[in-house]
């Protein structure tokens, strides 16, 4: 029996791949490699391909006896989503069907899926509960919703589904052998590394006149590490007869803008250039989890604070500076 990951050769997806790994698990890679890096997964079995292949997902399901998924595979841009509504649903959501009706075919049960806090949009308000209507704002996140709500429906088929409500998920491994890619991603950890290190000019904070302590945007930053471990304890509650639910993944404390530079800044020893911009449209005030559900139907817990994320971010990003 083993576990297929799809997206396995992503940022939160290898970082999975690594623990399911160490829990000496039978893991299957596929992945596009669209945006996934091979490299990142070592000697794990490894397909490239689409999960709209289904005569691919037989073979693989076939092959390697597969009987629980943890499916990652999904474009997330926000502000290209935007541009590419066609693109993105045939991806993310058509995709997703494709692949839950080849796993049906062959016997799967249980699928864990990443989904986003982003389908909340901008919450009512904080910590976010699951209660909390889906308000997407965003094509990205819309698809995220109706996944979920497609993965949901299909527990009347046969397939019991986790969807995980990520928050912000920022960081590196431990060995600072993998990491985020900062040339595939907008998110604000990688550019602060991306600044500090002159690899880019100066931050823009997008905006300081929110009604916030410090005038930025809170957000629930959770380490990479401890975000791939509520996947695995999301395959043992369906593993153990759990039944199918939503549910938030974040540490449960709100963190602004400035408070990440300043981490960054006594974690690197050096100052985070940067210029207080315009907003972003689109941006939430604030967001940030009430993890009361997923502590108590999953176990999990976030393990690492703020300053683990900060330094295992520095520890990965300065690697370049070295090879530079
Ligand atoms: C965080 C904060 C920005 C960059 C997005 C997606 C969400 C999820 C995580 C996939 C905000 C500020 C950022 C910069 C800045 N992705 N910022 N300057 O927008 O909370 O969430 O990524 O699941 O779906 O919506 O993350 O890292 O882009 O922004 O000031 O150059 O940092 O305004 O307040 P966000 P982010």
């Amino acid at each position: 029996m083993a576990v297929l990951v799809t997206g396995g050769a992503g940022y939160i997806g290898s970082h999975t791949v690594r623990l399911l790994v160490a829990q000496q698990r039978e893991v299957v890679v596929l992945d596009s490699l669209e945006l996934g890096t091979k490299s990142r997964i070592g000697s794990v079995p490894f397909y490239e391909g689409n999960i709209s292949d289904e005569k691919l997902i037989e073979k693989i399901c076939k092959k390697h006896d597969i009987d629980e998924v943890i499916h990652f595979a999904a474009y997330k841009a926000v502000g290209e989503s935007m541009e590419q509504p066609l693109r993105y649903y045939n991806n993310n959501v058509a995709g997703t069907i494709n692949l839950v009706r080849a796993l049906l075919a062959n016997g799967v049960e249980r699928l864990v899926f990443s989904s986003s806090a982003a389908v909340y949009g901008n919450p009512n308000s904080v910590p976010v509960t699951e209660e909390e209507p889906m308000k997407p704002e965003s094509v990205y996140a819309e698809t995220k919703a109706v996944m979920e709500r497609f993965l949901a429906s299909c527990e009347a088929i046969g397939l019991r589904t986790v969807s995980l409500r990520y928050f912000n998920a920022a960081g590196a491994s431990a060995d600072s052998t993998i990491g985020e890619d900062w040339s595939m991603s907008q998110n604000l950890v990688p550019l602060v590394m991306k600044a500090i290190l002159g690899f880019s000019g100066p931050l823009n904070v997008f905006g300081n006149d929110y009604p916030t302590p410090d005038g930025t945007c809170i957000r629930d930053y959770i380490h990479v590490e401890d975000l791939a471990d509520a996947h695995i304890k999301a395959l043992d509650y369906l593993a153990t007869g759990g039944k199918s639910l939503a549910c938030n993944v974040g540490t449960g404390k709100g963190t602004s803008v400035l408070e990440v530079l300043d981490m960054a800044e006594q974690v690197s020893g050096r100052k985070v250039p940067h210029v207080i911009t315009h907003r972003r449209p689109g941006d939430p005030v604030s967001v940030f989890a009430d993890p009361t559900m997923v502590r108590a139907l999953l176990g999990w817990k976030a393990t690492h604070d703020l300053r683990d994320i900060i330094s295992s971010a520095w520890n990965w990003h300065s690697k370049a500076e070295a090879n530079s």
